[in-house]
């Protein structure tokens, strides 16, 4: 197999991705790197950077970013074997002589997930009733293709079998969560009698798997459990065909199935992609809001899903997302409403979803026997609730507009009505506000100190960038001096690569880093700021940095009085004893300040 690190590496260095870039691309330069218009979304302002220094590119609108091979697959969409070829080509290198090198992990378990998805296709074909399944749900024999859906069939050992004949080797299998040992050492098929969903990620891996129960069996969808490949809490399912559409639109929908998905994007909605079963993670509002701010959620009409979307809503607002939700007719998910026909319907749900505000108070509206007065009363006492939850005095005042048909001072004119309203939510603020000092985030959710947070990813553009200049500051810190989650991430692994090879080289790294890191890790490097010089202010940051080690710092005495000002969040500051330096350090220089949280 030619897939060797060695004369991936050889032909990077003897082709320039500027060259191969403006092949495709009008590109000028702009400093150090060039720039032009992406073609991988559609843009009119260039935000497609090019660098000759790091041998990579990146999107500032669309977040893509890669290297010569990335840019060459996407742009014809060739696989990465095909790729390799006309790049060696190209670069004068010789395959042969690089052949039978260590393929990694990754590669050994993504290669056997599309085995077995040939696997499952093929039985699909092959099974009438399954097959009938799926057309019985609607769908298009080209939406099957479209998803590479599958079936695996009842026997306890299917794809063992079919393994056994490829020469699949069965601990691998068993790493990719295809099959399970059972107590006597053997193993079976974990999907049996089930249609296959196969999962992507985003360069169109196959990553896992989910399987629909076509009987009774339970669960109803049963998924790949976590491998080196896949991971619930990021994956978002149709992301790879919909991140396109995504980004055109500027808008995603988000709903709760497999199903729903699927159905939607034949229906034409093609922004459209689901969490694995898991709820929202805050990991897959990252990987999600890079493509777009602006969130839809198409969530069940039942009280689960009224509840999901609300959990779910609040973290995309606390992530400073734009975020709607749809209120579907009763009884029915996206799914349901798309196979029944009902598209019109779908997307006017979809155009007049609501901020969650609006959507709490619709509830309300629901829950209520609005035609006699009690309910008026009771509704519009829950609903002061919601209006005091909204920041803003302008937002509340629109909604007050909204309810104030509803209140008993209504017939006697509708400014007294509001005036009612204004004034007990009003009281109701005002108490709030006295009861608490400072903004808390949501639990479970620690918001980074903001000034810690840059200062920490200005740090990691010196590691990423820096050449020499970064010798002294990788000896100076660990990875553990980061806090950010994301900061934390990409500073394991540049120490991993920095002990490894003395120097950082960004291709590489980006091959290691999944998506999101990926593309967080190529922004820092290609942002428009220049080489990295360790002046005064980045000593600072060192400094900071390197004192804080917050995760251990407690609320302790000493953080006491900042935290009362309202200069540190408590949530962040949880166990451990924050070291005096560094309580100092905040008092000497300023630097948290209000502005700054
Ligand atoms: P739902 O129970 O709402 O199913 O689960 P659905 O999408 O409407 O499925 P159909 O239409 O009956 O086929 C929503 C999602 O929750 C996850 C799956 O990802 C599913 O698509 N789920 C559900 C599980 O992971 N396990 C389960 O047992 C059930
Ligand atoms: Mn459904």
């Amino acid at each position: 197999m030619v897939n060797s690190r060695d004369a991936i590496e050889e032909i990077r260095s003897r082709i320039s991705v500027t060259d191969l870039v403006s092949e495709y691309v009008t590109i000028k330069r702009a400093g150090k790197s060039s720039k032009g218009l992406c073609p991988f979304h559609a843009e009119k302002t260039p935000s497609f950077t090019v660098n000759d220094d790091f041998g990579t590119w990146h999107c500032f609108g669309c977040g893509e970013h890669g290297d010569i091979f990335s840019f060459l697959m996407k742009m014809e969409n060739l696989t990465f074997a095909e790729t390799l070829e006309r790049l060696a080509k190209r670069a004068g290198v010789e395959l042969d002589q690089y052949q039978n090198r260590q393929t990694s992990r990754k590669d050994i378990l993504v290669k056997i997930n599309a085995q077995a998805a040939a696997y499952y296709f093929e039985q699909l074909r092959r099974t009438p009733a399954a097959l009938e399944y799926l057309r019985g749900r609607g769908l298009a024999d080209q939406t099957i293709e479209r998803f590479r859906l599958g079936y695996a069939s009842p026997a306890w050992d299917g794809l063992i079998r079919y393994a056994g004949n490829k020469g699949i080797n069965i601990k691998d299998a068993e790493e990719a969560g295809l099959v399970i040992k059972n107590d006597r050492g053997g193993f079976y098929d974990r999907f049996r009698h089930r249609i296959i969903f196969p999962i992507f990620d985003i360069q169109e891996r196959m990553i896992g798997f989910g399987g629909r129960g076509i009987g009774d069996d339970q669960p109803k969808y049963l998924n790949s459990p976590e491998t080196p490949l896949f991971s619930k809490t990021r994956s978002l399912y149709g992301l790879n065909l919909g991140r396109k559409s995504i980004a055109d639109n500027g808008c995603a929908i988000v709903v709760e199935g497999y199903m729903d998905v699927i159905t939607a994007h034949q229906a034409g909605f093609t922004n459209c992609i689901a969490t694995l079963g898991t709820a929202l993670t805050l990991d897959h509002i990252s990987v999600l809001s890079r493509y777009t701010k602006n969130i839809v959620l198409a969530y069940d009409a039942d009280s689960a899903g009224i509840k999901a979307a609300l959990r779910g809503a609040s973290m995309f607002d606390e992530a400073e997302c734009d975020v709607r939700i749809t209120r579907l007719p009763g009884g029915e998910d996206p799914d349901s409403l798309l196979q029944k026909g009902r598209i019109a319907e779908f997307d006017a749900a979809i155009t007049n979803a609501l901020p969650i505000p609006g959507y709490k108070l619709a509830i309300l509206r629901d829950k209520y026997d609005l035609s006699r007065p009690a309910g008026r009363t009771a509704m519009l006492k829950e609903a002061t609730k919601v209006l005091a939850e909204i920041p803003a005095f302008a937002d509340r005042e629109s909604y007050i507009k909204e309810i104030a048909s509803y209140h008993p001072n209504w017939g006697t004119g509708t400014t007294r009505a509001e005036d009612h309203i204004r004034a007990d939510v009003d009281a109701l603020v005002n108490r709030r506000h006295a009861g608490t000092v400072i903004r808390r985030s949501a639990p479970g959710t620690p918001k980074p100190v903001a000034a810690l947070d840059k200062a920490e990813q200005s740090i990691l553009r010196i590691l990423i960038v820096g050449g020499a200049e970064s010798e002294h500051v990788f000896g100076a810190i660990t990875p553990e001096s980061f806090t950010g989650e994301i900061n934390s991430r990409a500073a394991q692994l540049l120490f991993e690569m920095f002990a490894e090879k003395k120097g950082i080289y960004l291709p590489e790294l980006l091959e290691k880093a999944d998506e999101d890191l990926g593309r967080f890790i190529s922004e820092l490097a290609m942002r428009d700021e220049g080489p990295p010089i360790i002046d005064k202010a980045l000593q600072d940051c060192l400094a900071l940095i390197k004192n804080s080690r917050v995760r251990q710092a407690k609320a302790s005495d000493v953080m006491a009085p900042y935290i009362k000002d309202g200069l540190i969040d408590p949530n962040y500051w949880s166990g451990g004893q924050p070291p005096g330096e560094y309580a100092d350090y905040l008092k000497k220089s300023g630097r948290l300040t209000k502005a700054d949280e």
